[in-house]
């Protein structure tokens, strides 16, 4: 079987010298802890934002691991606000706490916070050259069509994965196999004829057939936020504790608004689990001293959510109505 792979290995590697994304930054160094970043940054944003706006400016105030291990988590998490999905922040900076040199092996790296089977992979094969696939989203969509995959469990696409990789360059290997994905085996419209597996792939004939896609109807939450203006001018906002954006510093969510406070608007932010809408409320307060008060400059400077945002700017533009 292997043997038989030979010349679609070649031709992947081929493809990849004349079409791949060599300069990406990520794929010109050699530290272990500037792959993990990237890895963890690309697990659920595109490319070219984890480049043009991410990857740099984390490096730069978080250049090493101790560097990460001794920020403070809110620095970190700041350094993270408008990527999403804050989990990865708390679990790289977990992660830094624990260990003062990126482990080398996939059980070893498993086992950290944040760190799933296809990081592992990724880490094992871009910082320490070992011989094993990564299994990245545009990855499975090639595997399933390339074998007419419709509803593949993650064994057999690990099995498939493993069979097809090549040993002597995993590197190249799977930087190509990413980059097939996100600029050739595109999920709509697949450029077929230009597809270095082409030779071998069974479901070229219907592409947009493998794998099934699954219907998502995403549930809607809907909550009632409670802006709190002090004398001062400046608002209430809490720390949150739970497991969803967990650090980030928000606006208060109230099961009902007091009689006092006024309507001033909608605001809407589709998460991946669910669709957020927010009924905002204002209201006027005296400080209270269990809660924390900032003004404009300072708010600027806490690591809050895309939906807090769209909050904050609803209200700037309340604001600007009053006093028109
Ligand atoms: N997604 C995950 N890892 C990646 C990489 N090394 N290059 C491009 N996209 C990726």
């Amino acid at each position: 079987m292997s043997n038989t792979l030979a010349p679609m290995r070649r031709q992947i590697l081929d493809w990849y010298r004349q079409n791949g994304r060599k300069t990406l930054p990520w794929r010109n160094t050699g530290n272990p802890y500037h792959i993990y970043v990237s890895e963890v940054m690309l697990q659920q944003t595109q490319v070219k934002t984890v480049l043009e706006r991410f990857y740099f400016p984390f490096l730069e105030a978080f250049p090493t691991l101790e560097d990460l291990a001794s920020a403070s988590l809110d620095d970190v998490l700041k350094k993270w606000e408008g990527l999403g999905y804050y989990t990865r922040a708390k679990h790289l900076h977990q992660t830094a706490r624990q260990i003062s040199k990126m482990p080398e092996t996939i059980e070893a790296l498993i086992k950290l916070p944040g760190i799933g089977k296809n990081t592992a992979h990724a880490i094992a094969a871009f910082a320490f050259k070992q011989p094993v696939p990564v299994m990245e989203a545009n990855v499975k969509r090639i595997l399933c069509r390339i074998h007419k995959l419709k509803t593949p469990s993650e064994k057999q696409l690990w099995e498939h994965a493993y069979a097809l990789i090549d040993k002597k360059n995993p590197f190249d290997y799977n930087q190509a196999m990413m980059d097939i994905g996100a600029m050739v085996c595109l999920p709509q419209n697949p450029l077929c004829a230009h597809c270095p597996l082409f030779d071998i792939c069974q479901g070229k004939s219907m592409p947009e057939g493998y794998p099934e896609k699954k219907k998502k109807t995403v549930p809607l939450r809907e909550e009632n936020i409670l802006i709190s203006l002090c004398s001062s001018g400046r608002l209430s906002l809490s720390q949150r504790s739970g497991k969803f954006l967990h650090g980030l510093w928000g606006f208060e969510s109230v099961e009902i608004p007091p009689h006092s406070a006024q309507y001033i608007g909608e605001v809407t932010h589709g998460y991946t689990h669910f669709k957020l809408r927010c009924k905002v409320y204002l209201c006027q307060e005296s400080p209270q001293k269990q809660k924390h008060y900032f003004d404009i400059k300072e708010i600027d400077t806490l690591a809050i959510s895309k939906a807090d945002e769209k909050i904050l700017k609803l209200f700037l533009l309340q604001c600007e109505k009053d006093s028109s």
